[in-house]
């Protein structure tokens, strides 16, 4: 990879980064696969409340799409399932104006997407929005940009594709990774470190866990720490983590849940895993749910070893007061919530255990060690934007038209902000030297239980097939959402990795 190669041969591939096919695949195939959702009315509308915010509706019309949708209508392409959304509106209207006052200077966005005929996205229009100037309550301001390769009209359209990309790397830092992994799994680590045989399930996946986590509360995540001045919503930053935590939940969690709540599946029962994407090139969501079902199916092996009846769940005292101390303590925000499964059934036991181990192994694993490969160039991933889009008749309008490359970097992240981004995203992106990986554990004899430990070889096996099954698809050139116009393949779910800095590799916890 020649991302930090100065020759001139890297230029072209720099440059590929931020094509409009890239900056779309990365959504199916980057550091942050997990926000993109398929439209479900157009225009979008905003489900924030109008009394505190005005209208908030998308101003996006079918006259700024409607000539790129392949010769379908608005209507067609949304019956077809081909127009998908990536939506950081919502969650950024209440904060914008405060972060705003900060040295972020950037917009709520969202971004239009359109699925081909050959199976890859392209984006259709980004509007970008600010919250009114006389006040909430008066909604927004909004303008929406279309793509563009000619003139200044260019550089305004790379800007518009910062400015979202700005959002993203915020949202995944924040949510995605930090809150939506890191954090709630810590709960889970107390609770579990008091319980028997699902003690022994669970245990390696909450490896180093907490001190990672005591680690990122002391340097990471403080105020005034690391992170605070690498993403954009600066000192609102946590914040931000704690009003979107209010919105988590649990089973929504599981993968095929996650992608059928986002629309980008459907429930099917004649296909392998119960789902069907409707982007069927998703290399997140395709190598996901093997990994999914693998471990699904490991851990219905091991329950069912333990547990044959409701009976059995429900006179288990330890098992009980696990389950309870995590919902009424650990998630304690949460314990009235009515989703959470009761723990009576086996099938319950399984359900949870299966996405508690998802969560600290392949889904930290996509959101973690991809920052560096994929995130690691800023001008292509921008972390802050420090000032506004242009508007015509103004000197920066000029500037951009002159020099537009200089513009741009006068927009995104500063220099040494971007050396500290760096550096951060760099060390997380590292394996440890001793890690251990999904189907590994630390020691072989870790169960005197027969059947359990023939399950546990066959869940290795398992993901050693799905190893050959990634580097196959990699190979394929049909998918092209795998490797893109940058030819970097998506191996972020490829179960083990032989080196540190490698951009594949589930370890089998959240410990970086
Ligand atoms: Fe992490």
């Amino acid at each position: 990879m020649c991302l930090y190669d100065l020759s001139i041969d890297c230029a072209d591939s720099k440059t590929a980064w931020r094509t409009d096919e890239e900056f779309a695949r990365e959504m199916l195939a980057g550091v942050n696969p997990i926000i993109i959702s398929r439209l479900q009315e157009f225009p979008p509308k905003s489900k924030l409340d109008p009394e505190a915010y005005g209208n908030q509706n998308s101003t996006i019309t079918a006259e700024h799409i409607e000539d790129k949708l392949d010769g379908l209508t608005v209507d067609e392409a949304m019956n077809n399932n081909k127009l998908f959304i990536l939506n950081h509106h919502d969650a950024l209207i209440p904060y914008l104006r405060r972060i705003n006052t900060t040295i972020t200077k950037t917009y709520a966005s969202r971004t239009l997407l359109f699925l081909q005929d050959n199976g890859s996205l392209k984006p259709l229009a980004i509007e970008l929005s600010l919250p009114h100037p006389d006040g909430d309550q008066f909604g927004v301001t909004s303008k929406v940009y279309t793509p563009s390769d000619q003139g200044v009209e260019s550089s305004i359209w790379q800007l518009a594709k910062a400015y979202v990309a700005v959002n993203d790397s915020g949202v995944h830092q924040l949510i995605s990774h930090w809150l939506n992994t890191h954090a709630v799994i810590e709960p889970f680590v107390i609770a579990t470190n008091r319980l028997h045989p699902i003690h022994k399930l669970l245990y390696p996946h909450f490896r180093d866990t907490m001190n990672i986590n005591a680690s990122a509360r002391q340097i990471l995540i403080n105020a005034g720490g690391v992170l605070e001045s690498t993403v954009f919503q600066s000192k609102f930053a946590m914040e931000m983590s704690a009003v979107v935590y209010k919105d988590w939940v649990f089973p929504d969690q599981a993968l095929p849940a996650d992608l059928v709540k986002r629309g980008v599946a459907v429930e099917d029962s004649s296909s392998p895993h119960g789902v069907r994407l409707l982007i069927e090139d998703y290399p997140y969501a395709v190598d996901g749910l093997e990994i999914w079902s693998a471990i699904k199916s490991w851990v219905t092996d091991y329950c069912s070893f333990y547990y044959g009846s409701d009976k059995e769940i429900l006179k288990d005292n330890e098992l009980q007061a696990w389950w309870k101390e995590l919902r009424e303590v650990g998630h304690g925000d949460k314990k009235n919530e009515p989703w959470w499964p009761e723990m009576e059934t086996p099938q319950e036991l399984i359900d949870s255990c299966t996405t508690i181990i998802w969560i600290a192994s392949a889904l930290h694993a996509a959101v973690n060690f991809g920052q560096y490969p994929y995130a690691g160039y800023l001008p292509n991933r921008p972390t802050v934007s420090r000032r506004f889009m242009p508007e015509p008749g103004t000197p920066e309008y000029e500037e951009l038209k002159k020099n537009p490359d200089k513009a741009f970097l006068k927009t995104i992240t500063a220099q040494l902000q971007t050396l500290l981004g760096v550096s951060l995203v760099e060390i997380l992106s590292r394996h440890t030297t001793d890690e251990i990986y999904l189907g590994q554990r630390e020691s072989p004899e870790w169960t005197k239980d027969k059947e359990p430990l023939a399950a546990f070889d066959r869940f290795g096996k398992k993901l050693k097939d799905i190893e050959k099954q990634i580097i196959q698809r990699n190979g394929d050139n049909i998918l092209t959402n795998r490797s893109g116009p940058v030819n970097a393949p998506y191996t972020l779910l490829f179960p083990t990795s032989e080196g540190r800095l490698t951009g594949k590799g589930i370890p089998n916890s959240v410990s970086i």
